[in-house]
């Protein structure tokens, strides 16, 4: 009998990390499911794969319960080896300012949808000893005044990774990424003024290849680069107090 196509689900494949990681992943010689909403951004990433009929395109909006149902069911019915929950956005400004549905589409996208999509595969992943990287921040270090939901939900889910991480110790292998500042459509999308945290900014493709390199020694809590490692030991030495005010100051508009 032939050997059944094993998958890796890539989420956000349409954006700025998901592109990077549809690279790396491919030179890995996986196959791969690019997911995101946007088809003709989609369609962009898929064009930048070396052989791009080894991979196929899924779209679902991860902030709809219905559609996030209705994309397990079909992966269910694949043999998966890797699930990369990299979609996420972020809402910047004053929270009672911010539209709450908005608010409420980011616990969904970067939360909510991880969850559900980890709890529908892992069986799947364990059986075929594969793989998950869970795409965090390092907002989730520290509380953010006018990004607070998005932090928040960004600790949510470093906290769920890391303890799967050990629930699956020699199962599957989990990375938690958490990158700083990084050049992609974050910004835009979440309304963030130009030019904060450009002094820490990293490539994506630098930050991708870490977590790759992480992914390679079995998993781990991986910040990528030394800018972005400078930045979480700052964040690890800082007082709450402190770290709150000056985040309050420096990240309004
Ligand atoms: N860039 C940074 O500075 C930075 C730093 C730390 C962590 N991160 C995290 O990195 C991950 C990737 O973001 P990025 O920086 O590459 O930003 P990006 O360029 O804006 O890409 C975001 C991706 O998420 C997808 N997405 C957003 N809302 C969605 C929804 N409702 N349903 C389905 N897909 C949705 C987008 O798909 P469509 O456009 O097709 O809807 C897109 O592919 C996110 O989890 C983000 O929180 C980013």
């Amino acid at each position: 009998m032939a050997e059944q196509k094993q998958w890796v689900l890539l989420t956000g494949a349409s954006g700025g990390f998901g592109i990077e990681f549809a690279i790396q992943l491919e030179q890995l010689g996986y196959n791969l499911i690019l997911h995101g909403r946007d088809k003709a951004r989609m369609q962009l990433t898929y064009a930048a794969l070396q052989s791009p009929d080894n991979h196929m395109c899924m779209q679902a909006d991860l902030s709809s319960r219905k559609e996030v149902e209705a994309f397990i069911d079909k992966l269910t019915a694949l043999n998966m080896i890797g699930l990369v929950n990299n979609a996420g956005f972020g809402v910047w400004g004053v929270f009672a300012a911010k539209e709450s549905v908005a608010q409420a589409d980011v616990i969904r996208v970067d939360l909510l949808a991880p969850v559900m999509l980890a709890h529908a595969l892992l069986p799947c992943l364990i059986r075929n000893h594969g793989f998950m990287i869970n795409v965090s921040s390092l907002a989730a270090e520290t509380p953010l005044p006018y990004l607070a939901t998005y932090a928040a939900v960004k600790a949510g889910l470093t906290f769920w990774s890391e303890a799967l991480r050990a629930e699956h110790q020699g199962e599957v292998r989990v990375v938690t990424l958490a990158p700083g500042p990084s050049p992609t459509g974050f910004r835009d999308v979440s309304g963030a003024p130009k030019g904060k945290g450009n002094m820490v900014s990293t490539p994506a493709s630098k930050i991708i290849s870490a977590s790759l390199q992480t992914l390679a020694v079995g998993g781990g809590y991986c910040v990528p680069g030394w800018r972005h490692k400078l930045l979480w030991c700052i964040q690890k030495i800082t007082p709450r107090f402190i770290s709150l005010a000056l985040m309050a100051n420096y990240l309004k508009k």
